[in-house]
């Protein structure tokens, strides 16, 4: 198959590397790319948001699959685009990307569908914005309405924390002010066709910056996958993941059908598991960074033949997909002043030693050639990603790994996956 993949992190290396592990001899093309990435595909010069310039480049090249990576595109028309022209696109026309990038959109389907998710108000003025922090009490969680990539959002015991959060994004437009939820979160993706729906394992993100969950919320600091404590409560994956389908994901797919605006690609379902029961914090439109570095490796099935299932409308008659009983683990190495104010330009050192552990392999994110050799190129840098048969394993060989990486200023958690490493 010829497959265009667009995007730059490290998820869309970890969608490459899949697509490389398959038996068939792809043909991959990649735009933008990073360092890592043009190792494993062709880079192309094209600007991933523009759909004219997309939809040419698949139709002179005859790609028979274009995946679409971050929301940038999405929200760009770029898939709408592509499909007008009758190319498969694995990835939500700009209506249905809404679920992600605006959090009334996704709050007004939800409603509509009936799925489990917290309470939420709307706050235009700082009047209002006062009297739903009264309403909904501490901790207080404030999200800004469309995409900051987690940036939006702050959760705080600490009132005047959360007005002043509040004050820099009300002149923008409204904040939602939500119900806190607490207990475990976890991310849940499933491949759309449209109409159908097929999980993939979950996974669990570390979102804040610092070990035990300190610091500012970031894009994501590491992940593992599978999760083992599922078992105790949900009866373990298959049924966690049979209620999840049911309750959230068929539900939503099935409004956003009905409303003319089929989603097509993948729904990213953030959960957080209360006692009350398993709810809905966010939705996605793409694949979770860093947790499809954690998925994809444990995947068992060809994850081409997936995507174009979905983007084809064939995903009815799709068994489930399969992943391999292994843990996996990823921790993300980021540059200096992450996530405010990323110090970039340093080089990176160690990273054939670090890649040659055993299980062990390397996702690249902002990561660019220079003359001085590879050099770090922006906030989340890379990822190390580890497979074992135990959790002790894979986060043993994943922090035997870091050690061997050089970067100045680089930061990483020490942390990820200890809970389920014993
Ligand atoms: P979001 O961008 O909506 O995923 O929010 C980023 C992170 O903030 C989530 O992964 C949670 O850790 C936290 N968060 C968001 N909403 C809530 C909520 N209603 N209750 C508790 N934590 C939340
Ligand atoms: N890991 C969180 C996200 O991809 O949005």
């Amino acid at each position: 198959m010829k497959i265009l993949v667009l995007g730059s992190g490290a998820r869309e290396h970890a969608i490459i590397l899949a697509l490389r592990s398959e038996e068939a001899d792809h043909e991959i093309f990649a735009a933008p790319g990073n360092a890592g990435i043009a190792r494993d595909a062709t880079v192309v010069d094209l600007d991933q948001n523009d759909p004219a310039a997309v939809t040419m480049f698949a139709k002179t090249h005859a790609v028979d699959l274009v995946v679409i990576g971050p929301e940038a595109p999405l929200v760009a028309g770029v898939a709408d685009a592509v499909r007008e022209h009758g190319i498969p696109v694995f990835g939500p026309g700009k209506a249905a990307a809404q679920l992600e990038g605006s959090k009334a959109f996704a709050k007004r389907i939800m409603d509509a569908a009936d799925v489990p998710t917290g309470r939420a108000l709307r706050a235009a003025s700082r009047a209002e914005l006062e009297t739903a922090l009264d309403d909904l009490g501490a901790p207080y969680v404030v999200k800004a309405d469309g995409l900051a990539a987690g940036k939006g959002v702050i959760v705080t015991e600490d009132r005047a924390e959360a007005l002043a959060h509040a004050d820099a994004y009300l002149p923008l437009g409204p904040v939602l002010v939500e119900e806190f939820l607490a207990g475990p979160e976890v991310s849940l993706f499933f491949l759309s066709d449209g109409d159908h729906v097929l999980p993939l394992s979950p996974a669990q993100d570390y979102k804040r910056l610092l070990d035990a969950d300190a610091g500012p919320n970031t894009g994501g600091m590491g992940a593992y996958s599978p999760l083992p404590w599922l078992d105790e409560g949900f009866g373990g994956e298959e049924a966690f993941v049979d209620l999840v389908t049911r309750e959230v994901a068929e539900p939503v797919i099935r409004r956003l059908d009905a409303e003319g605006t089929p989603f097509i690609g993948l729904l990213y379902a953030g959960l957080i598991l209360t006692e009350a029961g398993v709810k809905v914090i966010e939705f996605n439109a793409r694949f979770g960074d860093p947790e499809t570095q954690v998925v994809l490796p444990r995947l068992v099935d060809p994850l081409s033949e997936l995507l174009l299932a979905a983007a084809s409308g064939n995903l009815e008659s799709h068994p489930r997909p399969r992943f391999a009983d292994e843990a996996a683990v990823t921790v993300v190495v980021a540059s200096e002043g992450y996530p405010q104010t990323p110090l970039t330009g340093r080089p990176l050192t160690g990273l054939d030693a670090a890649a040659a552990v055993d299980g062990v392999h390397l996702a690249h994110a902002a990561t660019a050639e220079s003359a001085e050799g590879l050099v770090a190129t922006g906030g989340r840098v890379l990822n190390v990603v580890a497979v074992g048969s135990t959790f002790a394993e894979a986060r043993d060989r994943v922090y035997r790994a870091l050690a061997e990486i050089g970067l100045e200023g680089g930061q990483h958690r020490t942390d990820i996956a200890a809970r389920v490493a014993g």
